[in-house]
């Protein structure tokens, strides 16, 4: 097996495929401009895949340096894409940094994989491109809800680019991945999320607040026509996550036909934001200070995914538990903590 190049590979679910991907006997070249990540995840990486593995610091909205790469890399087997913005808020304020980021990146991408021959894509997308289902759990084929903000158009807008494209050249195998909410980090503490500033998401900011980094988590709505009243999401451990990318992969390589085929990647199981809070209380031992807050704008109700296709078709399951995931992200926090009073 050979070079399977990640783009946003120093990134949260990136670094985590990287060792999959290595596990699984491929190479992984990543991409990145370290824009949302720190050079030191290669520490960590190198540690658990047993060398270090290549960074080319490049935008990829680049298209002559992504160029550079493909061609300083030689023949490629794959690529799988996840370098994009991702704060849904941020994408509110500035949606052309996210038009021009998401969308651009992964049309120079494509054009430099057909100039390179190197038609096996997998792509990052998101259970934010189905809105609030009127069915759940939601299947592939829920129709598109319009409820989305600009973040949720770019994953839209990059599956629907890639339909075109398989439709206009039947060499590609492309595969998109609908991933609902990735929490957790690589057991062994290695590499995990590292949000810079202020983290949007609900785990890693839990995290913080429970190592005393912050005062206290807010409950964003408790009003919901929920069994608690709180937001009910899919949450999956990163590495069951990335393990579905290995799986994607080689089954894209192993089609002999145009394939533009798409998986949701959850548990099937829904969680409410208290029972997540409750679940880092049990891990820690301690009580979380927390707040209930109003509702957080954009927010929809309950989302969790049917993973169904993606069992019956890639062969692959989420296995890792919500306790699971809570006390990985709660060792890598105690991790980082130790690292900065180091
Ligand atoms: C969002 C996007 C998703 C994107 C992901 C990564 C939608 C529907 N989902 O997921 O596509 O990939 O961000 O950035 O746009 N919460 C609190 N307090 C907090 C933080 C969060 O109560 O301080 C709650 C939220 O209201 C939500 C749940 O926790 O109910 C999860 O929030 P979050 O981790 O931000 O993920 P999503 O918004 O589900």
């Amino acid at each position: 097996m050979g070079k399977v190049i990640v783009t946003g590979g120093a990134g949260y679910i990136g670094s985590h495929t990287a060792v999959e991907l290595a596990a699984a006997g491929h190479v992984p070249v990543l991409v990145d401009d370290l824009r949302n990540s720190e050079a030191a995840v290669l520490d960590g990486l190198a540690k658990l895949i047993g060398r270090r593995p290549v960074l080319h610091r490049v935008d990829c909205t680049d298209r002559h340096a992504l160029d550079a790469v493909f061609r300083a890399e030689g023949p490629v087997d794959g690529v799988v894409h996840f370098a994009a913005d991702k704060a849904v808020g941020e994408s509110v304020q500035d949606p052309l940094k996210y038009y021009a980021n998401n969308v651009g990146s992964l049309v120079a991408l494509l054009q430099v994989m057909r100039d390179h021959a190197v038609r096996t894509l997998v792509f990052s997308s998101s259970c934010t491109v189905y809105g609030q289902p009127d069915r759940l759990p939601v299947g592939e084929d829920a129709p598109d809800h319009n409820a989305l903000s600009p973040y949720g158009a770019t994953k839209v807008m990059g599956e629907r680019i890639l339909r075109d494209l398989v439709a206009s050249d039947p060499g590609w195998r492309v595969v998109l991945l609908r991933y609902f909410n990735p929490i957790g980090a690589h057991p062994s503490a290695g590499i995990g999320e590292l949000p810079l500033g202020v983290p949007n998401n609900l785990v890693p900011f839990a995290t913080q607040v429970a190592a005393g980094l912050r005062d206290r988590l807010v409950i964003h709505g408790t009003d919901y026509p929920t069994p608690d009243g709180s937001c009910v999401r899919d949450y999956i451990h990163v590495v069951d996550l990335a393990q579905a990318h290995v799986k994607a992969l080689a089954w894209a390589e192993a089609r002999t036909e145009a394939t533009c085929e798409v998986f949701n990647l959850g548990t099937g199981r829904g969680s409410s934001v208290l029972e997540v809070v409750r679940g880092l209380e049990a891990v820690t031992g301690r009580p979380l200070p927390h707040l209930l807050g109003p509702r957080r704008a954009g927010d929809v109700p309950e989302v969790f995914g049917d993973p169904r296709k993606a069992g019956a078709v890639l062969g692959w399951k989420a296995s890792r538990t919500l306790h699971d995931a809570l006390a990985d992200a709660w060792r890598w926090q105690q991790t980082l903590a130790d690292r900065d009073r180091g």
